[in-house]
């Protein structure tokens, strides 16, 4: 069976087609008619054991716009609650004959580890630390459909790198898109050996952003943060918190981004959020469903070797 688990192991070739896909869903989905049917007669199922607004909302859509029956197992209300498995779990709900399953969960593997107990396909919505690979592809739409390429251009990822799949996602595509990739942060927010990603490491926003083509802002994941090093947010919020000062360090056209949820006032000034000429947050929603369309369709058809995902 096919899976999306992860941003590692799709070729720039992958990663591309995947894109080229979602463009034609944005058209779609600017139509009044949104609806397909390449994903008529298939049942998905979104398994969502943590929080999300966008990443749930927008799998829902894409596969009600592509014509699936789409299932969304309330996880606060199932047998989870009465001490089921996670295993048990994906292995009863693949007896019901999904053809899709998206998973997310706080544990890093834990989706690939399901991956191999159900006989249909399962998608990454997102797995601990690890990866959440439909956001680095909605991100790289967003920053592709701006800038016209993602190749040569200096992306700047800021903020909470040690507990962020998104930045591990992200890390990947744009390396393997052949953008020049900086990491911006506290020595404590970030993983130990991230050099050996290819990426450059600051400590100084102003230093990190200078000559920049895009600003990617992370949360603060303080849910993550047991015990070692929890900062201030205000202090946070003086040295990488992303303000107008700051972003004027990036080039004159930078665009600002964010996954989403964001702390405004901790890691972004919200004029800054909220400016419709540098932030593309919320380009950035309209595009997840665009990206989870080209996913769902990409995985259903089975399309032929060059989209192996
Ligand atoms: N960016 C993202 O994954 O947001 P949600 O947690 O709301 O899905």
């Amino acid at each position: 069976h096919r899976h999306l688990l992860g941003i590692e192991g799709l070729s720039a070739a992958d990663i591309t087609a995947l894109l080229d896909l979602a463009d034609t869903y944005v058209e779609q989905n600017r139509q009044v008619d949104k609806k397909g049917s390449v994903l008529r007669g298939r049942t998905q199922i979104n398994l969502f054991f943590e929080a999300s607004t966008r990443t749930q909302s927008s799998f829902e859509l894409a596969g009600k716009r592509l014509g699936a029956d789409v299932m969304n197992m309330s996880v606060g209300s199932s047998s989870v609650k009465k001490g089921e498995t996670l295993i048990d779990t994906a292995v009863t709900l693949n007896a019901m004959h999904p053809d899709l399953i998206i998973i997310r969960h706080a544990s890093s593997g834990a989706v690939e580890l399901l991956s191999q107990k159900v006989s249909c396909s399962v998608v990454n919505a997102g797995d601990g630390a690890h990866e959440h690979p439909t956001q680095a592809l909605l991100d790289a739409l967003t920053i592709r459909r701006r800038k016209g390429r993602i190749e040569g251009l200096t992306v700047a990822i800021c903020g909470d790198i040690l507990h962020s799949r998104v930045a591990r996602s992200n890390i990947l595509l744009l390396g393997a898109m052949g953008a020049r990739v900086r990491v911006i942060a506290p020595p404590t927010l970030l993983p130990r050996g991230i050099d050996r990603f290819g990426v450059e490491v600051f400590h100084d926003m102003r230093k990190g952003l200078e000559g920049c083509d895009i600003v990617m802002m992370l949360r603060l994941q303080l849910e993550r943060m047991s015990g070692s090093y929890v900062p201030s947010q205000r202090e946070y919020f003086h040295y990488f918190g992303l303000d107008y000062e700051k972003l004027g360090h990036a080039k004159p056209d930078a665009l600002v981004m964010h996954p989403g949820p964001m702390n405004r006032g901790v890691e972004i000034d919200s004029a800054v959020a909220d400016d419709i000429n540098r932030s593309v947050i919320r380009e950035q929603v309209e595009m997840g469903v665009a990206v989870r369309m080209a996913v769902l369709d990409a995985l259903a058809r089975n399309l032929p070797n060059e989209l192996r995902i």
